[in-house]
């Protein structure tokens, strides 16, 4: 009788060490250390981040020659074409700073909004980006004037 009473005992403690062990472990992994303060989501990212509004933009942008023109289709695949007349040759030329891209493109589309946005560098709303890709303005090719973009 008191050999059953002490394996039982014996289960038992092995057991606890079980549960404890793998307590350790999960209470591991699980909590890290509490991050900064962040931007709340609620009252700044949907001033911009909401159906209504990005569907009116989808709008107007679509009923703009920019949008549904279709000089695209001719012109942006040549290369000294498609800096202006391709979302691709636009992006690229952005990058490499020059007139031309590097080779004709086979399957050109129109500029969309990923020409000119792509992520937030920065979600500080006293420095904003709009997530647009070139934030410090630019320079026109037809007179080399620089042109900024307003409030940013
Ligand atoms: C003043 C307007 C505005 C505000 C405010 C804003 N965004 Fe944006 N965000 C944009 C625009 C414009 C784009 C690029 C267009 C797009 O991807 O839909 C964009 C793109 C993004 C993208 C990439 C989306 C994709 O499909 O790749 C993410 C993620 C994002 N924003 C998160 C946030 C977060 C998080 C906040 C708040 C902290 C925020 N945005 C606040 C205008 C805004
Ligand atoms: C530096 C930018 C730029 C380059 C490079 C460029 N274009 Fe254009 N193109 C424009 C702009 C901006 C317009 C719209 C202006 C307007 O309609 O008055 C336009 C309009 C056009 C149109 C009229 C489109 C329409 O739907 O009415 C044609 C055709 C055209 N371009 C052909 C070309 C060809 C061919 C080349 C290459 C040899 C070329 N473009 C290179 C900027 C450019
Ligand atoms: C030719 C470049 C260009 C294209 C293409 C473009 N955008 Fe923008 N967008 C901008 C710029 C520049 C701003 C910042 C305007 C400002 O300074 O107020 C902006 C601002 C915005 C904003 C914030 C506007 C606000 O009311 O605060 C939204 C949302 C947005 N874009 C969405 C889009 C979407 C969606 C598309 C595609 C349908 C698109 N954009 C295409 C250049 C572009």
């Amino acid at each position: 009788m008191r050999k059953i009473l002490y394996l039982v005992l014996f289960n038992a403690v092995i057991l606890l060490m079980i549960y404890s062990f793998s307590a350790t472990l999960t209470s591991c992994t699980k909590e890290g250390p509490a991050g900064p303060a962040g931007t709340d989501a609620n009252s700044w990212c949907i001033l911009c981040h909401y159906y209504e509004k990005m569907d009116a933009v989808y709008e107007q942008y679509y009923t703009s020659l920019h949008g549904k023109g279709t000089s695209f289709e001719e012109e942006g695949n040549r290369r000294v074409c498609a800096a202006c007349h391709s979302n691709e040759g636009y992006i690229e030329t952005w990058y490499t700073g020059q007139d031309t891209t590097l080779t004709d493109y086979s399957w050109p589309e129109n500029i969309k909004c990923d020409g000119c946005h792509y992520n937030h560098i920065t979600l500080d709303s006293s420095d904003f980006d709009y997530a647009l890709r070139v934030r410090d303005g630019f320079r026109l090719r037809m007179d080399s004037s620089f042109v900024t973009l307003y409030g940013i």
